[in-house]
């Protein structure tokens, strides 16, 4: 077992935390812990890029109102005007630290365009954005000498006042983080990190789903952290799903097939041929997600068929390949020339609009705790996230906790007294399946029950069997030694029951949220809050 001690803890290693790191790198030390390897993460997989109102033909206003109508009217206006109007200075820092966006012959950058936006403002770099992204912000910390970064090691639990024997709970307005306890995977030993400062950077929870584009790391660790630890958490029940994922079973995760596409002027079509978005939305194939992917789950339970075709084959091949090489790639993996044929595409859970309760400058619930990135709920999304405004918010969400953490870092301190963690009765398991069965059970229900389209009938059915698999969970838990596995499987259901319960709460359709029991919108405008 080891203790160490840092001014600012950042969990994970993607664009939000590696951005906070390099600035907060200048003010005290930094240490990141990160469960897999360094670039392991969502942002890694990013394909479409960042929205940002960078060309003169473009406006804020409409950048604002576009992110607005995709929310569903549930987005905080202050913090929609604060994210876009600082989209331009964050795109140029990143710029700085060496990250490459495509440009046009005309030397200016190649806008991309993405459902739900009035305008060409996506900035990417082909299409693998966020692995150009994570590659220059690695190579920047590497060279910084105050970040130190420990991979494979799982962030476990907050420690709190409760880890010093005081009684905690959600009504409580003092709550404190101290740091966190660790999983190192290469000792097997559970470490004590204390810290001034935490940043929660660890991202989604796409492996709540059976399918999803999230790679597996995405198992909602941090926003159960925060739960268990009596944090708020907010609007939990939107769950966005992708519309086009590339339907080929044998992937897991799935693979996406960028918004882009459709921006390239890509159609979603039946089976049979014909375009049929026109019929669900005047804005066609670009309409926002929610709608799209809703369309889309119509027409496959009416056909009885688990895909629709999207189609680009109007579209110069050597057009195709210069835009979209990776996705090209992996079609041609699988027998598709995507010049030639249609792509079969079917929705898929993606990126959860909801998470760790947060003001304006990334301030958990919990003192000394930030939030930032995916695992956060700004305000930014509301009800469904316009496309590409997730790397953005991290962008600029880094930079705003960065401003606030380093003033107060200076009166911050290490707690005393905190113990070690204890798990001398603990066994070790030879039942590990028990905990991959568990998983999939989980990811199961949460297809079957707390998908596109939602009832309360469904919902109470969820909840009935995440009540069972928690119970069978929390006691296998205590009673076994701990492996990343089982820490992941425990926040699985932790985060599940939280967005069946948020969903349930919910009694109106709004955004991503559709239940057949209250289609329409509610008088009044809520938050769920847990
Ligand atoms: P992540 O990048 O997911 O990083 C989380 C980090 O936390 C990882 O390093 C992980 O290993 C670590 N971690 C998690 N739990 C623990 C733990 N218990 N202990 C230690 N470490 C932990 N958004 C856009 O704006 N534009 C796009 O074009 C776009 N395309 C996308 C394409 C795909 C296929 C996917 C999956 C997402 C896409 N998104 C896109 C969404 C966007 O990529 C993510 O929302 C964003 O990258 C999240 O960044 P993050 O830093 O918050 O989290
Ligand atoms: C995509 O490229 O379609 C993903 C964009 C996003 O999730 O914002």
């Amino acid at each position: 077992m080891s203790e160490k001690k840092v001014d600012f803890l950042v969990i994970g290693s993607g664009i939000a935390g590696l951005s906070f790191a390099l600035k907060a790198a200048d003010h005290g030390k930094v240490l990141i812990v990160t469960k897999s390897n360094e670039d392991e993460s969502n942002t890694k997989y990013a394909q479409g890029g960042v929205a940002a109102v960078v060309d003169k033909s473009d406006s804020f206003e409409q950048h604002i109102i576009d992110t607005q109508i995709a929310g569903d009217g549930l987005c905080d206006v202050n913090i929609v005007e604060n994210v876009v109007r600082e989209a331009p200075e964050r795109i140029n820092e990143l710029i700085s630290y060496g990250t490459s966006f495509d440009k046009s012959d005309s030397g200016f950058y190649d806008l991309a365009k993405e459902g739900g936006h009035s305008a060409n403002r996506i900035l990417h770099y082909k299409d693998i954005t966020g692995y150009e992204i994570e590659r220059s912000l690695l190579q920047k910390i590497h060279e910084h000498p105050n970040i130190e970064m420990l991979t494979h090691y799982f962030a476990i639990d907050l420690i709190t006042q409760h880890h010093l024997g005081e009684f905690v709970d959600k009504q409580r307005s003092d709550i404190k983080c101290f740091g966190i306890y660790a999983f190192n995977t290469n000792t097997h030993q559970v470490d004590k990190i204390l810290s001034k400062t935490t940043v929660m950077a660890s991202g989604g929870a796409g492996h709540i789903y059976a399918s999803t584009t999230n790679p597996t790391i995405a198992t909602g660790d941090g926003i159960a952290m925060v739960y268990r630890a009596k944090g708020k958490v907010r609007n939990m029940e939107f769950m966005q799903f992708h519309p086009t994922a590339l339907y080929n079973p044998s992937d897991s995760p799935a693979f996406l097939v960028s918004e882009a596409v459709r921006g390239f002027g890509g159609i979603l079509r039946r089976i049979n041929g014909d375009d049929f978005m026109a019929e669900y939305d005047e804005r066609a194939s670009l309409a926002p997600r929610d709608i799209v992917a809703r369309a889309i789950d119509a027409e496959m339970k009416k056909s009885g068929i688990d895909y629709v075709y999207l189609d680009i084959t109007h579209r110069e091949k050597e057009d195709i390949i210069k835009h979209f090489p990776n996705i090209y790639e992996k079609c041609l993996s699988i027998g598709l020339d995507m010049s030639k044929d249609f792509i079969p595409v079917t929705p898929a859970a993606h990126y959860l609009c909801g998470g760790i309760y947060v003001d304006d400058f990334g301030r958990s619930s919990i003192q000394n705790l930030y939030a930032c990135g995916e695992c956060s709920s700004t305000g930014l999304h509301g009800a469904n996230r316009l496309a590409s405004n997730s790397l953005l918010e991290a962008l600029v969400y880094a930079h705003r906790i960065y401003l606030d953490a380093t003033k107060v870092i200076s009166t911050a301190d290490y707690a005393v007294g905190v113990p070690e963690w204890d798990d001398s009765k603990a066994k070790l398991s030879n039942e590990d399946i028990l905990v991959t069965h568990n998983l999939r059970e989980c990811q199961k229900v949460m297809s079957d029950y707390v998908g596109i389209v939602r009832s309360d009938f469904r919902l109470e059915r969820a909840l009935n069997r995440l009540h069972l698999l928690y119970g069978e969970t929390e006691d296998f838990y205590r009673h076994t030694k701990l492996s990343v596995k089982l820490c992941e499987l425990r926040n699985v259901i932790q985060v599940a029951f939280i967005v069946t319960k948020s969903a349930l709460l919910r009694k109106e359709s709004r955004g991503l949220h559709f239940t057949t029991d209250y289609p329409q919108h509610a008088d009044t405008l809520t938050d769920t809050l847990f």
